[in-house]
């Protein structure tokens, strides 16, 4: 391990900026879509259920969002990767309870558990392209509403944890 350290530790800075910037892909590339696409989507199919033109229009926008997400996707294990070599490269310890480990716990208990649900239902059997290409509507409509689902969920964690991770690993408080 301490060959590794001496080996990573010249490149820590740019290990860094791959880091951060890989963070600030993750935490905000679908933020407009979500806020100014799909809510606003979501929400007036709600209040017309029957409306077809609204259910199109929701239809199209998250499918592009599924899409789109493609950047968050990306960019998530590219945190991780950067992440621990840093972890790794710096010489971090674990010895009591610091920013780090408060950082890290937020990552395994919210982040990666929501990253996971996320690229289920963006990317894989969720995806909705792919499920209205297999004319299986009712399946389409099920993983809409799944899909808005864990939005209204994740949205909160989301929230507080993302700013909260930035002020820890910036801050460094404790
Ligand atoms: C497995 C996941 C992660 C690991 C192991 C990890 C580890 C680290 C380490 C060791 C540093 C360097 C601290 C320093 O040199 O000052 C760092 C910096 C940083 N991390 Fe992470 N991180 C992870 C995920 C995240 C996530 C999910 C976010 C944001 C939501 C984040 C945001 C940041 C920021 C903004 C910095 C720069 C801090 C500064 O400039 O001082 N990290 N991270």
């Amino acid at each position: 391990m301490e060959t590794l350290t001496q080996i990573l530790a010249p490149w820590y800075m740019q290990i860094k900026f791959l880091h951060v910037i890989s963070v600030a892909m993750w935490s905000f590339s679908t933020a407009v879509a979500y806020r100014d696409y799909i809510v606003p989507a979501f929400k007036s199919v709600e209040h017309n259920p029957n409306d077809e033109t609204r259910i199109a229009r929701r239809n199209d926008f998250m499918e592009r969002f599924d899409s789109g997400v493609v950047l968050e996707h990306v960019a998530f294990p590219l945190i991780v990767i950067t992440g621990l070599i840093m972890l790794i490269a710096g010489g971090w310890s674990f010895e009591g309870f610091t920013w780090l480990t408060l950082k890290l716990w937020i990552v395994v208990l919210v982040f990666v558990p929501m990253e996971v649900v996320d690229y289920y239902i963006s990317h894989f059997g969720g995806q909705k392209l792919r499920i209205r290409r297999t004319g299986d509507m009712a399946r389409y409509e099920r993983y809409m509403q799944i899909h808005w689902l864990f939005f209204k969920i994740s949205t909160p964690f989301i929230i507080i944890f993302i700013p909260l991770t930035y002020y820890l690993a910036i801050v460094k408080p404790f």
